[in-house]
């Protein structure tokens, strides 16, 4: 039994109960064709099955080499870029506490980022942050070629052998790649860097739970075991045999999908925990690469609210209706803080006074809810009962399994991303990458 809940009954009234379950049938279907390998993309399911395959030796192999970087660095720069990164960061900063960097009493490096951007005050700024100090590398690129985290790469490389020496930095680079090919593979082998592999069948927005989100995770101090152990529930529980009104994957798939055939083309990812913004920004990334494509798909976006609704909160509220939300609630705070009284109480707040802050925010986010739906805003939930790892270990199966069958419900291929090469053609014609003649030619006459 899973321990996140997921509530649909607030999207009723927009969407009929009975519509929705008339679903069940073609979501069974659609987690058959998962599991059968018969659907859209099916030489990329490796992430079906993946939590209940981690093994003993497996984890053992992340912790150790974890336990290399954190005795070893002050810093860890984390390279990759989309699902190379999105996973492990979303995980690290959801369990992190939210002034991470500054705090003095370490007992884990801090995790940085780079390879995500082609930003050069970034890059600049990451290398003068990085000298002397003692840092370590995990590159992480399936393909190897991919500019972003080349780039970065290439940078961070040198600084590491030149601060370090080139045996050190041999010790402080891990590389999370293809098992044969590429040319991340190719260095790595060169140079005898510790590696993992990628599998061939598993995309980069579902590979969290591979060792390109569990490394990062294991450095930054949290409990991976943990973190598998909740997803491996999550896998049980929206498995092949589960009865549409127990699979919570199925049920989300279904009225999503129902709201999108009724005109509600946006979903808003909403968290009321700051903490949660990159879980929001991983989201984006596995249903909008999933999903967006043969000019159709439900648009994801997010917000961070309270912060959120003193700017988006009124588009939300009163613009166009043509969206849903879906809200991932934390029912139990970790830590305890009172609304404080005031002597002179100014701001009128007194009534306030005594109450945890989470009570506060549990009426804003109740009060939240009431008004969009009243606003016309079909709200769906997803309840944590705290952030721990086993919690989010659940949470991102369950955000994957969901995504599968939602995908192939829409009729689409879940599993591939076409549309992300056509920015990167463009890039290299414009910068005369060699053949790239006359694409180069072509689009210089457009100029
Ligand atoms: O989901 C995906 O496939 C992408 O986001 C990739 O992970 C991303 O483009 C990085 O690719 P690579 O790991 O080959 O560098």
């Amino acid at each position: 039994m899973q321990n996140i809940k997921l509530s649909i009954d607030k999207a009723f009234g927009f969407i009929s109960e009975q519509n929705v379950a008339g679903y069940k049938a073609q979501v069974a279907a659609a987690n058959a064709a998962l599991h059968n390998g018969t659907g859209k993309g099916s030489d990329f399911l490796g992430w079906l099955n993946l939590p209940s395959s981690i093994d003993e030796a497996h984890l053992t192999d992340i912790e150790n080499t974890a336990k290399i970087l954190r005795d070893n660095c002050e810093v860890v720069v984390v390279i990759g870029i989309g699902g190379s990164y999105l996973g492990a960061k979303a995980v690290i900063d959801a369990l992190s506490n939210s002034f991470d960097w500054l705090q003095t009493e370490r007992k884990s490096p801090v995790v940085v980022y780079a390879g995500q951007n082609i930003g050069e005050d970034y890059l600049y700024e990451l290398q003068e942050m990085l000298k002397n100090k003692k840092f370590g590398i995990i590159s992480i690129s399936k393909s190897g070629t991919t500019t972003e985290p080349a780039l970065a790469f290439r940078l961070l490389k040198t600084q590491l052998e030149d601060q370090q020496g080139k045996a050190a930095a041999q010790k402080l680079i891990v590389a999370i790649t293809d098992k044969s090919r590429g040319a991340l593979r190719t260095l790595a082998t060169q140079e005898g860097y510790k590696t993992f592999v990628i599998e061939d069948n598993i995309g980069g927005r579902y590979s969290v739970l591979s060792p390109v989100g569990l490394l990062p995770i294991a450095v930054a101090g949290f409990d991976v075991r943990q973190l598998v152990a909740g997803a491996v529930t999550m896998e049980t529980v929206c498995g092949l045999d589960a009865k549409f009104e127990e699979n919570p994957a199925a049920q989300y798939a279904a009225v999503r999908n129902e709201l999108y055939k009724n005109g509600k083309g946006i979903e808003i990812l909403v968290n009321f925990h700051p903490k949660m913004h990159f879980i929001g920004e991983w989201w984006k990334q596995l249903y909008g690469e999933s999903e967006g494509k043969e000019n159709k798909g439900i648009f994801p976006a997010s917000v961070d609210f309270t912060s959120d609704l003193h700017s988006m909160g009124q588009w939300i509220q009163e613009g166009e209706r043509t969206i849903f939300e879906t809200v991932i609630s934390i029912k139990e705070s970790n830590y305890t803080k009172i609304f404080p009284t005031s002597a002179d109480n100014l701001d009128g707040l007194n009534f306030l006074a005594g109450k945890r802050v989470d009570e506060v925010n549990k009426m804003a986010e109740l009060g939240t809810q009431i008004a969009h739906i009243d606003g016309g805003v079909p709200n769906l939930k997803v309840e944590l009962p705290k952030l721990n790892e086993y919690y989010l270990g659940e949470m991102l199966y369950f955000f994957e399994k969901a995504c599968g069958i939602s995908g192939y419900l829409l009729g689409v291929n879940p599993f591939d991303q076409p549309g992300v090469e056509a920015y990167k053609k463009n890039m290299f014609a414009l910068l005369e990458k060699p053949g790239f003649e006359a694409e180069t030619k072509a689009i210089k006459a457009r100029i």
